[in-house]
């Protein structure tokens, strides 16, 4: 443990108990800037965490940026069509980059302008001609260990993290012959939320609020054969489907709600997937990230289904929204 983490959890009893008698983790834990420092350095930096699905970068040239544990990070289509990440940092004075207008994948600093290479190499340096004082070799973008799982790009900043595939084992089999790599992306949602990002997560990962919180939603499943199943670093939540005309039963098959540690959610229903990022900001905020993908973006389109489901999500949203932000004031 870190050499502050006696402060921490000193007093604090984390013996594991029986699920009868287990508790909540301390309240505090919720709200204090030091745990979500803590958290910082020690969960969200030893975890792969998820950037992006190939399909927002699908051409030589597409980039993607977001934060791993507070560090920005951009993630870039190759010419060569590779998908390379790197510090979303400039070498000269740390100014984000972006693809350089004009050109397909060079990547240019947006403060001064200097440029560098789909491979990180630093190229150009504008109204500067002293380059015998430096080497431009060792002024190249930090790169960003990445793999990508079933077309889901994942990076870690820490070598000695869990294995990728001890994550997400045992869900390609589960989902199977659904493929999350063939689908095509429609949009991406950002809601911002005044709770601790384990607020968030906690509620996602019970039904027990579905019959008080959402009771449209309890409309849908049939929440008395509501089923959790728990692996070491994910659980899957699943239901039957009660009403068989609704948006989500017309195409028949399984729904899957997956929880992957420690901050992203898989919802797979048939012929469509939504992923859930939740991304602490401070103690008492987080952002929640939905981007939503189909099997046939334009076909379902055309159907009004898309519209229809982003609606239905987004007012189930705004409860989950509502009682996480209530639940943030009474801890
Ligand atoms: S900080 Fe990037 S060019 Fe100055
Ligand atoms: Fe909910």
């Amino acid at each position: 443990m870190a050499k502050n983490s006696k402060n921490l959890f000193g007093e604090e009893n984390l013996d594991i108990e029986s699920i009868e008698r287990a508790k909540t983790i301390p309240s505090r834990w919720y709200y204090e800037p030091e745990f979500f420092n803590f958290e910082q350095d020690h969960l969200f930096t030893n975890h792969w965490q998820f950037i992006c699905h190939e399909a927002r970068i699908q051409e030589p040239g597409d980039s993607y940026t977001t934060d791993i544990a507070q560090n920005p990070v951009i993630v870039l289509r190759t010419a060569d069509h590779e998908v390379k990440a790197f510090f979303n940092v400039c070498k000269h004075r740390g100014g984000p980059l972006a693809v350089k207008k004009g050109t397909k994948t060079v990547l240019q600093c947006q403060y001064h302008g200097w440029t560098y290479l789909d491979d990180g190499s630093l190229r150009g340096i504008p109204d500067w001609n002293l380059v015998e004082l430096f080497d431009k070799k060792d002024f190249g973008l930090e790169a960003v260990e990445i793999k990508i799982w079933q077309g889901l790009i994942f990076a870690r900043i820490n070598p000695q993290t869990p294995k990728l595939s001890s994550l997400l084992s045992g869900i390609e089999e589960r989902i199977a012959p659904i493929n999350l790599g063939a689908l095509q992306f429609h949009s991406e949602h950002i809601y911002d939320v005044e709770c601790n990002w384990k607020v968030y997560v906690d509620n996602y990962l019970e039904g027990y609020h579905i019959p008080i919180v959402h009771p449209e939603l309890a409309n849908l499943l049939d929440y008395r054969a509501y089923v959790t199943e728990t692996e070491t670093w994910h659980s899957l939540q699943h239901s039957p489907f009660k009403a068989k005309e609704s948006v989500y039963s017309q195409d028949g098959g399984e729904a899957f709600y997956y929880f992957i540690f420690p901050n992203m959610m898989l919802n797979i229903l048939p012929g469509r997937l939504q992923i859930n990022k939740v991304v602490p900001v401070s103690p008492k905020k987080c952002k929640v990230i939905f981007s939503y993908f189909y099997d046939n973006v334009q076909a379902k389109q055309e159907s009004g289904l898309i519209d229809e489901d982003i609606a239905y999500s987004h007012d189930i949203q705004l409860e989950d929204v509502e009682i996480c932000e209530a639940v943030q004031r009474g801890l």
